[in-house]
């Protein structure tokens, strides 16, 4: 099958992890951008990407790339591409632009100028142009404008891949889906321990692990991906991809807790919406009262921010969680989401490790907590025993 450069994309902070999705899944020249993972691959790799891959959003097929030095330059060189291999006069599009770039302050003049080509292009030749649709277009071209470089893509995926298909109801703001996965790659988990977030809201953390648990590929539950309005969709390399067999057993406990019963109703109804009920537990339960529902295992979580939250009150929220952690959770590793500072030193706890990632548009660390049990002096002994050269962990301050 003829190969060719594909590119995903996804958000700040997981390209190293979509990265290695894309390897597993044997992508070649896998190349980490700003945002976005490109790779070589061929028809069935496009479609794999689509459905298989937790941490993209888009997948786009490059069409062509040129360098735009005036603003004619857009129009000439977008009707110069082969639309017709693309699309017909039945078909309707819509555009998408990024732009940066001196000569076109807004990006939907770029998208305009492009409109026009597509349409002068069919035009010229037929009499006729395909219709533009921007609710429910057949295909969505991509137009990355960047300085004076300009890539023009076929969007493969349709709406944003994070769509998953599982979501009923939302809670207080839920994590989106593709950073709750990354968050869980990001933190190692891949099924191996039991799996607590206590604080649920509607369970997207919940969902994302079990499905990485079970091996269940992340576009199982959608309805449909732009390829498959494409002039060249193959549906049985397509069918022979979504029936492969992915999924696998697993014994682990994946359980979560939220203190709102509305949240923990939603999260019943999305969980059982993705058909997971059987491998979720959720409990009504405030964190600060709830017992560990297993001996050791991960806690990924996404407590309140306190954007909504008199100040107060997040720092003792923080101050509560760290002391319940010290007390009552040695063993675990616990990996908190929050853009409060000020309540991570109120947990009081050192973490091991930072990532910088963003919740939409608010940035936030990314903060593991180990939790050894024992005196700092005994983890001390310990680390030395270990003899890692490597061993740049930080043990939790005292427990
Ligand atoms: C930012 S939301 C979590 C969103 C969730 N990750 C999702 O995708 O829907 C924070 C959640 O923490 C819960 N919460 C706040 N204080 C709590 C406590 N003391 N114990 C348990 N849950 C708590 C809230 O009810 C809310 O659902």
């Amino acid at each position: 099958m003829k190969k060719f450069k594909i590119v995903v994309k996804t958000f700040a902070g997981l390209e190293s992890v979509l990265a290695n999705e894309l390897r597993a899944l044997g992508a070649e020249s896998v190349t980490a951008e700003r945002r976005a993972v490109s790779f070589t691959g061929d028809k069935a790799m496009l479609y794999k990407a689509n459905f298989l891959l937790r941490t993209a959003l888009k997948v786009l097929m490059p069409i062509a790339q040129f360098r735009v030095n005036k603003k004619e330059d857009l129009y000439d060189h977008a009707k110069n591409i082969p639309w017709a291999e693309y699309l017909t006069l039945g078909k309707t599009f819509a555009i998408e632009s990024t732009v940066q770039s001196e000569l076109f302050v807004n990006s939907m003049y770029a998208s305009l100028k492009v409109k026009d080509a597509i349409a002068d292009y069919f035009r010229e030749s037929t009499g006729k142009r395909p219709s533009v649709n921007p609710e429910d277009p057949d295909m969505v071209v991509h137009i990355y404008l960047m300085g004076d470089y300009c890539e023009v893509s076929l969007d493969s995926s349709g709406e944003s891949l994070h769509k998953r298909g599982y979501r009923m109801g939302q809670g207080e703001a839920p994590v989106n889906e593709v950073l709750a996965a990354g968050m869980i790659m990001l933190a190692g988990w891949n099924g191996q321990s039991d799996f607590l977030d206590p604080m649920c809201g509607s369970g997207t953390l919940l969902i994302e692990a079990a499905m990485i648990a079970r091996g269940i590929p992340a576009g199982i539950y959608r309805k449909s991906f732009g390829f498959e309005k494409w002039l060249d969709f193959d549906q049985e390399l397509f069918s022979e991809i979504y029936n492969a067999d992915y999924e696998k057993e697993s014994a682990v406990r994946i359980f979560g807790s939220d203190i709102s019963v509305q949240s923990c109703a939603i999260a019943r109804a999305n969980i059982k919406n993705a058909g997971l009920s059987k491998y979720v537990e959720v409990e009504t339960k405030d964190f600060l009262e709830l017992d560990p529902p297993f001996e050791n295992g991960i806690i990924v979580t996404n407590p309140p921010y306190g954007e909504r939250l008199k100040l107060r009150s997040v720092t003792d929220l923080y101050k509560a969680v760290g002391d319940v952690l010290k007390h009552k959770y040695s063993g675990y590793s616990a990996w908190i989401i929050s853009s409060s500072e000020d309540g991570f030193k109120n947990i009081g706890l050192k973490p091991s490790r930072k990532i910088e990632l963003f919740n939409g548009a608010i940035p936030c660390s990314f903060r593991c907590f180990e939790l050894f049990s024992g005196t700092y002096k005994q983890k001390a002994i310990l680390r030395k025993a270990n003899q890692d050269p490597d061993q740049n962990i930080e043990v939790a301050r005292e427990i």
